[in-house]
Formats: structure tokens, C-alpha cells, sequence
């Protein structure tokens, strides 16, 4: 299959430049669009066979949801029913953005929309291509993370050409999601309400309206440990994975830094590959240390988190394109965005962390 590829701009956008992505998607056809946190890759959500096509491009288990994208709170009962009056708050605070809920689905929802579930995550993005594309196409748009299974989520539509070109219809490139990790996934279907996934909506932000809101198990824990299984399907997978093996060190900041040190020179001794993903701050001393004898690869300030979460699908790609077989990290501190970004890179490591 031919992929064929458009750049948009975002700031002045026109119905017209969206018109045959939004065909597309109404004809059964799958488009990768940007939204803010990452790109997504869109169907009719409301097509069985569009949904199982997003399955087949991007190599991911069938029992495994889709989120649904809508353009508008209104188009809330499209897709969903019994819907609490939280939920409305949520939206009237928090959408369009980077918040998904989960509710229970309406019967006219195909169930290979929602791997087989009777509830069903609803999102509205708050990119203006995303919003524009589900408008022009008339349908809710299911969209996972534009990416194959298991590799990071992409952030910029170079990514997406890498892991999806010659397997889906259009791809719409508008340049970098702004905030680069996934959305916040909240169940409203249970009481208390869940965090499945943390993401650019922190906790402390959604405990202003749910003041009881907790985290999922599997959250924290490693997948398999907990006694239940994940809420989100999507959590009991292997993802964000580079190829190389990564390990986080947590604990003082001294320690951690002699650590690392310590670790790249014996794998560079052991003749492997190394990489270090370091934060702005350490960047100069690990590079006086070795040189280019090792990848070093930056986040950004510790100090901002929102700046290391829109650059680490990046940087984590960039050490596969390195062939990098060692990948040293340090940890960051929770809470916050730092929670997100904690989950992400935990998840990246295969929960390979230790305390020094
Ligand atoms: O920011 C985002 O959420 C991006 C953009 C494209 O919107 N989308 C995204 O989708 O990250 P995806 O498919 O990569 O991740 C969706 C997660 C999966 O872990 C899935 O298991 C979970 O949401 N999920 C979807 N529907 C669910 C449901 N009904 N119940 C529990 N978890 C659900
Ligand atoms: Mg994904």
C-alpha cells in the first residue's frame, strides 16, 4: 500500500487541506494524524473492519482497546451511556486535552472497537488538526498511538514513517505533539475512580474534582506481580522498549552519578555499545568523561519535566537508530508530571531500576 504523506500548519489551517484525510477515514481508510500529547492512528469508529485494519498496521493484540476521539462534549452520547456527572466535569475542566475516560459504551459501538469490552475510553484532543479531521470526517475517530506494538509512541511524523509507511492510507504531518507522552487514562466505571495511566493531568490536578481518586495496581508495579490483572489492557504489555537493555539508578544524586560512571565503563570494557540518557545538568561532565566513545543523549533540565516529557519517545528511538546494546538512566523524582515520565521510563526498562 502506497502511504501517501501531507503537511499541514497548524496555525492556519483549512477544512480543504483535511478533506481527503477526512474521505478517507469515512471510506474505512486509516490516516495517522497529531494530536497533542502524540500521533494517533485513526479509523471510523464506529467500522469493525477499519478497527481491525488500525490492529493488523500496527501489529497490536486485538484485545487490546482503542481510545475514541471526539471533537465535541455533545458527541459524548455518541459512543458512551450511563454517563456519570463527574464525567462532565472532568470534560468542562479538562477537554479538549490530554484526559481519556473511561465509561460504559453504547451497544451500537462495534466491539472490536473496544477489544471485546463493554466500556470504552473517549477522548477529546486538543490539537486543532485532530479536532479539524474528526469534524471534516463526521465520526468519532478510534485512534491508538501511531506506532508498532511495542515500539515508544511517535511524537513527530518522521516516526510514524518509520514504523508505519506502506501499511496505512495517509499520514498528516503538522510537525511535534506538544506534549509528548500519552494521555491520561481515567476509570469512571468504578468507585473510587482509577488512574490507569498517569500522563500530563496529574493526579493532584484530578483529585480537585475526585478527591479519592487512587492509582491502578498496575501502575507501579511490574506486570505480572499483581495479584489482578491490569485495568488497561494496553499496561500488561511490553512498550516504549528500546532494542538495548536500559536500567534506571535511583537514589542520592552523587551516588547515582558515580554509579553510572562506573556501569558505562564496564560495559565499554566489555566491548557492547553503551548509552547514557542523561538530564541537561550532567550532561557536560559525562561527556568530558568519555567522549564519543559512548551515546550520550539528553532530556533536558531536571528541573523541567515538561520539557523531558516531550523529548523522551525521541531520545529513546535515537539510541535503536545508535545500536546502542547498554542504556544507563537516571530516575526521576514522583509525583506530578514526574509520575508520567517515572511510568514511562520504568516501562522502557522493563522495570529494571535499583537503588543505590
Ligand atoms: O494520548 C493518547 O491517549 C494517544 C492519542 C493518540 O490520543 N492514544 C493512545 O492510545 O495512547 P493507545 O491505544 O496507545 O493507548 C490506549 C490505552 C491502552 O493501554 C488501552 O489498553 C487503554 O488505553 N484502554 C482503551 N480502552 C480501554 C477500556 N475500555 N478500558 C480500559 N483501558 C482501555
Ligand atoms: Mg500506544
Amino acid at each position: 500500500m502506497e502511504t501517501e504523506t501531507i503537511r499541514v500548519d497548524r496555525e492556519h489551517l483549512a477544512p480543504e487541506d483535511l478533506k481527503k484525510a477526512a474521505t478517507i477515514i469515512r471510506k474505512g481508510g486509516l490516516v495517522a494524524f497529531p494530536t497533542e500529547t502524540v500521533y494517533g492512528l485513526g479509523g471510523d469508529a464506529f467500522d469493525p473492519t477499519a478497527s481491525k485494519r488500525i490492529y493488523a498496521a500496527k501489529g497490536r493484540p486485538s484485545d487490546n482497546p482503542l481510545i475514541v476521539h471526539i471533537a465535541d462534549i455533545s458527541e459524548l452520547t455518541r459512543v458512551a451511556r450511563d454517563i456519570p456527572q463527574v464525567a462532565y466535569d472532568l470534560a468542562e475542566k479538562f477537554w479538549p486535552g490530554p484526559l481519556t475516560m473511561i465509561l460504559n459504551k453504547r451497544e451500537d459501538l462495534p466491539r472490536e472497537t473496544t477489544g471485546g469490552l463493554n466500556t470504552v475510553a473517549v477522548r477529546m484532543p486538543s490539537d486543532p488538526v485532530a479536532a479539524m479531521l474528526i469534524r471534516e470526517a463526521g465520526v468519532p475517530i478510534a485512534a491508538p498511538s501511531a506506532n508498532l506494538s511495542g515500539r515508544p509512541s511517535t511524537t513527530c511524523a518522521q516516526h510514524v514513517i518509520e514504523d508505519l509507511s506502506g501499511r496505512i492510507d495517509m499520514i498528516i504531518d503538522a510537525g511535534a505533539s506538544k506534549i509528548g507522552l500519552e494521555s491520561t487514562i481515567v476509570d469512571l466505571t468504578c468507585e473510587p475512580a482509577l488512574i490507569l495511566r498517569p500522563g500530563f493531568i496529574t493526579k493532584e490536578m484530578l483529585e480537585t474534582l475526585i478527591p479519592d481518586i487512587g492509582f491502578d495496581r498496575a501502575v507501579s508495579g511490574k506486570p505480572g506481580d499483581e495479584k489482578a490483572p491490569p485495568k488497561a489492557p494496553g499496561m500488561k504489555y511490553r512498550h516504549y522498549a528500546p532494542k538495548g537493555e536500559l536500567v534506571i539508578y535511583s537514589g542520592n544524586r552523587q551516588a547515582v552519578k558515580e554509579r553510572i560512571l562506573a556501569e558505562a565503563e564496564k560495559s565499554l570494557r566489555e566491548g557492547r555499545k553503551t548509552g547514557l540518557l542523561v538530564f541537561k545538568e550532567e550532561e557536560a561532565s559525562f561527556r568530558e568523561k568519555f567522549g564519543d566513545k559512548v551515546t550520550i543523549k539528553t532530556l533536558g533540565s531536571r528541573d523541567n519535566e515538561e520539557e523531558i516529557a516531550s523529548v523522551l519517545f525521541a531520545r529513546l528511538r535515537e539510541f535503536d537508530d545508535e545500536g546502542s546494546e547498554k542504556i544507563f538512566s537516571e530516575a526521576l523524582s514522583d509525583g506530578g508530571l514526574g509520575s508520567a515520565i517515572m511510568n514511562r521510563l520504568m516501562k522502557a526498562a522493563g522495570y529494571h531500576i535499583e537503588q543505590v
